[in-house]
C-alpha cells in the first residue's frame, strides 16, 4: 500500500461486539470524514478499471457513500441498486440469503443494453450481496465490467463466491 493508502485504512476504526458479540465492525466513517484520505480511496477504487465502465452502480446503503463518489470522479452516471420498496419503478428484483433470512434489492431500467457497468459496495463480507447485485445488472442488460469495494472481510470467503473483485483494503 502507499502511504496516503496506509494512513487512509489507519483511519478504519474496528468495533468489537458490534452488533452483536464477537463480530469486529469495521467502522469507515472516519475515513470518510477525512478529505485526503476519501480522495484516496476512491481513487483506488477506479484506478484498475479506468476508461472501462459507462455507468457506477452502488448498492444501498452503504455502497452509497462510495458509489456517486466514484462515479462523479470518473465522469461517469450512476444507477442505485436498492432495497426492496424503495423505488417506484422497480424493473428486476433479486433475493438473495443472508445470515437470518433474506433480502431483496432492485433497480430501475436505466441501464442500456450493453452499458459496461461498475459495481460498488463498502464491504465484502459472505459476497451474497455482490453476487446479487451483479445478477440484478445481468437481468437488466448490462455488463458488468468489473466490482469495486472498500473493504475485503476475507474470512469469510466472499471471494470464492463472487469471483474476481478489485478490494482497496483486507481484514
Ligand atoms: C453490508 C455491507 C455490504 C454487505 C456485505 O450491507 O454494506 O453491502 O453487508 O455482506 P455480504 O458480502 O455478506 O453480502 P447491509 O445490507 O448489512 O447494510 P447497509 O444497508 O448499511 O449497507
Ligand atoms: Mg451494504
Amino acid at each position: 500500500l502507499s502511504e496516503a493508502l496506509t494512513r487512509a485504512e489507519s483511519l478504519i476504526r474496528t468495533i468489537p461486539d458490534y452488533p452483536e458479540p464477537g463480530v469486529q465492525f469495521r467502522d469507515i466513517t472516519p475515513l470518510l470524514a477525512d478529505a485526503r484520505a476519501l480522495r484516496t480511496v476512491i481513487h483506488a477504487m477506479i484506478a484498475p478499471f479506468e476508461g472501462s465502465f459507462d455507468v457506477v452502480a452502488g448498492v444501498e446503503a452503504r455502497g452509497f457513500l462510495l458509489a456517486g463518489a466514484v462515479a462523479m470522479e470518473a465522469g461517469v452516471g450512476l444507477v442505485p441498486i436498492r432495497k426492496a420498496g424503495k423505488l417506484p419503478l422497480p424493473a428486476a428484483s433479486v433475493t438473495y440469503s443472508l445470515e437470518y433470512g433474506t433480502a431483496t434489492i432492485e433497480a430501475h431500467d436505466d441501464i442500456a443494453q450493453g452499458t459496461r457497468v461498475l459495481l460498488v459496495d463498502d464491504v465484502l463480507a459472505t459476497g451474497g450481496t455482490l453476487v446479487a447485485a451483479h445478477e440484478l445488472v445481468h437481468t437488466l442488460g448490462g455488463m458488468v465490467v468489473g466490482t469495486a469495494v472498500l473493504m475485503e472481510l476475507t474470512a469469510l470467503g466472499g471471494r470464492e463466491v463472487v469471483g474476481d473483485v478489485h478490494t482497496v483494503f483486507t481484514a
